[in-house]
């Protein structure tokens, strides 16, 4: 689904990818992980069109999107939930999700069918419409900017720490959005530092350092390797929780 190639990019005069191979199968959860500055947020700038590559390739589900503008990306399917705090606080929870699908400007008909279609995905939305965004927990808000990347039906999701500065109660509940997008055939390419959590997650896993890829395979694979993960990560640090392998 995702192919990438020999990926080079960096900002000003300064390479921070140098050489980044990187396959994602269709309908997987894949989880970067790597120390600070690794350039794991780098390459989903990358695929977003946020930086234009220096060199290599980025083909999605065969389109060939290297250097290509973030709209143009969009289009093709490829959505990056933005990082936190990107929900209207004032707004509600529909208001917010619904703002999603206005860029391809369809029928308030259709909106309100995606709409429905989500709220049997993420529960909140049927249960709290109404809601000012900004009365939701860290959660839930999340849950709303994950509904709002998928009121266009994208093909892949980008999400880039999907847990940064949570709250434990509320790993569970991007666990929970993380699942149902998987659940909806939706790619799933993201960045975590909460290493167990995303290992939890995801199918496979690719380790980054110094804007290299330096280790890929299963996420069980890369759990698996205790020397790798001390060197890299050190203990688990205090709030820091592993969530509960997905259930079937
Ligand atoms: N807009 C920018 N301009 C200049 N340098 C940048 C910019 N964004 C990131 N960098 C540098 O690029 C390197 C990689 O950054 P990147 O954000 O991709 O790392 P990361 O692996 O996501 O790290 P973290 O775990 O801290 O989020 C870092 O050295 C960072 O300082
Ligand atoms: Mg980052």
């Amino acid at each position: 689904m995702i192919h990438i190639e020999g990926l080079w990019a960096g900002y000003g005069g300064l390479d921070i990818l140098r050489g980044v191979d990187l396959r994602v199968e269709r309908g997987s959860v894949n989880c970067i992980v790597g120390p600070n500055g690794a350039g794991k947020s780098t390459v989903l700038k990358t695929i977003s069109g946020l930086l234009r590559p220096r060199r290599g390739s980025i083909v999605i589900d065969g389109a060939d999107l290297g250097g290509t503008p973030p709209a143009t990306v969009l289009h093709a399917g490829v959505v990056q939930v933005p990082q936190k705090n990107a929900l209207f606080a004032k707004l509600t929870v529909r208001d917010n999700v619904l703002m999603g699908g206005y860029i391809h400007r369809r029928r308030s008909k259709d909106l309100e069918r995606r709409y429905g279609q989500l709220a049997e995905q993420f529960p909140l939305l049927g249960e709290r419409p109404d809601a000012p965004a900004g009365s939701l927990s860290g959660g839930q808000r999340r849950t709303v900017e994950f509904a709002r990347a998928l009121m266009l039906e994208p093909k892949v999701v980008l999400l880039d720490e999907p847990t940064l500065g949570l709250d434990p109660l509320s790993l569970g509940i991007v666990r929970d959005s993380v699942l149902a997008l998987h659940a909806g055939g939706v790619t799933v390419l993201m960045v975590e530092q909460n290493v167990r959590f995303g290992l939890a997650l995801a199918d496979r896993a690719t380790v980054m350092s110094a804007g290299r890829v330096v280790l890929t395979g299963t996420a069980a694979e890369i759990r698996d390797k205790p020397d790798l993960m001390d060197v890299f990560f050190g203990a688990a640090r205090p709030g820091e929780r592993a969530v509960p392998e997905r259930t079937p």
